[in-house]
């Protein structure tokens, strides 16, 4: 593409697929944990105790690249006045009427909303994983602890599993040239305008 725009940059991609494959490790043995339904996950992922070993410690570099998200992408990811507008509006795109929706910047409402899901279900993830991944360090006057950190370790799971799936489908279902450009990092000038309108201002300048 000759005229093309970068919209994900070399480290912006490497980040956001570090992510996925981190996540999708976590989730599939996660999942092998949850139901004796579901343990063949973990005889296909190498056996129970190696994928109990990595379960945890992947989920650590999960976490990490969730916090190098918000360094790259906090000015990106606060929701504005225009984003409200846009969810207000949000009936035309689900109607495919885009020509009828208000111009946004780079990321719509509800692509700050999975940013959002995903960093604060990781943040209770990761601090309940460590009680379940240490119990012997919580005093047994504070068992009841360990109960908590499991009801909100499987609860904040079954949230960003919900937004995991969620944002597969409309990156790769929904919003044709959305999975080129975290692939390659370029869309056209016609996505661009169509689906960012003031991102597409901002960085052409036209
Ligand atoms: C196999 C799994 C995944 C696929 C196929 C996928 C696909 C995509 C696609 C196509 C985009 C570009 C959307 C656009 O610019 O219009 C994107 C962006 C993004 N992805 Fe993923 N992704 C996956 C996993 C994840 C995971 C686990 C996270 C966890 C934090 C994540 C976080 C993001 C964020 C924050 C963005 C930028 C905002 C957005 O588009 O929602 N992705 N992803």
């Amino acid at each position: 593409m000759n005229d093309a725009i970068l919209r994900y940059n070399l480290v912006e991609r490497v980040m956001h697929w570090i992510s996925a494959i981190t996540y999708c490790y976590v989730l599939l043995t996660g999942l092998a944990f949850y139901s004796p339904h579901l343990y063949w996950i973990a005889t296909l992922l190498g056996g129970a105790p190696t994928s109990r070993y990595w379960h945890p410690w992947v989920a650590l570099v999960f976490t990490a690249v969730l916090f190098w998200m918000l360094r790259v992408w906090l000015g990106d990811m606060r929701i504005t006045p225009q984003d409200r507008v846009w969810g207000d509006a949000v009936g035309h795109y689900i109607r495919n009427e885009d020509e009828d929706l208000p111009p946004i910047d780079r990321f719509n409402i509800g692509q700050k909303y999975f940013f959002w899901a995903m960093l604060y279900s990781g943040i209770v993830l990761v601090l309940t994983g460590l009680v379940l991944w240490f119990p012997e360090l919580i005093p047994w006057s504070l068992r009841s602890f360990r109960y908590v950190a499991v009801l909100l370790h499987v609860a904040a799971a079954l949230i960003s599993i919900g937004a995991f799936i969620i944002h597969v489908y409309m990156g790769t279902a929904v919003v044709r040239g959305g999975f080129t450009s975290i692939i390659r990092g370029e869309v056209s000038p016609a996505w661009a305008r169509t689906h960012h309108r003031l991102w597409y201002h901002r960085v052409t300048g036209r």
